[in-house]
């Protein structure tokens, strides 16, 4: 009845072709990131990307030593194991032969300044931050990014895993932008497997809850 398809064909994948992506793809697919929604059409975001091989391996490297430093400094086995092992999922860009970063910009909630004004206490200040209406904006971008180039053929992953090592990451690509700050990443391919599937979902009846 309906064709949601554009949807169920975006996967996360972590295994790429060699094959370089053009840059007036790549451009596209930022566009159809901009096309998102954000609070008060601040468009908080900025895109950072990279096709030089040797630098997305540096980004890798850093993660790889940031990794270790933090590992080296773990009493507990488990843990500490747990982590390391953990940086097959961290670098899950590694093979791709271009990456996006993804920067959010500073967003100060509606209501916030006047909330503080009034004299709201701390917790009630906090509740309103957690909400991150600003992360929700550029998660609308990272969305879309990764359903347009799904759509035109390419593979993606959402990944957070290395923001550990933001800071490093970013020296390691000599970016900085006043307000802005790393958030997430995703590599950008062909992918290596024709056949991906994602993980199972909850059925909609355990996440969805009708009031009437
Ligand atoms: C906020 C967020 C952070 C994620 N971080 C990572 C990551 O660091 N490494 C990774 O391999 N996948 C990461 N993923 C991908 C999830 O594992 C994946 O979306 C989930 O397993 C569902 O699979 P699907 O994307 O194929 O539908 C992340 C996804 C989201 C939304």
């Amino acid at each position: 009845m309906f064709d949601n398809s554009f949807i169920y064909n975006r996967h996360s994948v972590r295994k790429f072709q060699d094959i370089e992506v053009p840059m007036e793809h790549i451009k596209e697919i930022i566009k159809a990131g901009s096309f998102a929604p954000s609070g008060k059409n601040v468009q908080n975001w900025h895109f950072v990307v990279i096709k030089n091989k040797e630098l997305i391996e540096k980004i890798a490297k850093a993660v790889e030593e940031k990794n270790k430093a933090v590992a080296d400094k773990i009493l507990d086995k488990n843990i500490k194991e747990k982590f390391t092992k953990g940086l097959r999922y961290q670098l899950a860009f590694k093979n791709a032969p271009t990456i996006i970063l993804v920067y959010i910009g500073e967003y100060i909630p509606t209501g916030y300044n006047e909330l503080k004004l009034a004299g709201a206490p701390q917790e009630e200040l906090q509740a309103l931050l957690d909400t991150a209406s600003g992360v929700q904006g550029v998660s609308a971008a990272m969305e879309n990014i990764m359903i347009a180039a799904a759509n035109m053929g390419y593979g993606t992953c959402w990944i957070t895993g290395p923001m550990y090592a933001a800071k490093e990451i970013s020296e390691t690509i000599g970016f900085k932008k006043d307000g802005y700050s790393l958030m997430a990443l995703t590599p950008i391919g062909v992918p290596q497997d024709k056949d991906i599937k994602s993980p199972p979902r909850k059925p909609i009846q355990e996440i969805m809850t009708v009031i009437e």
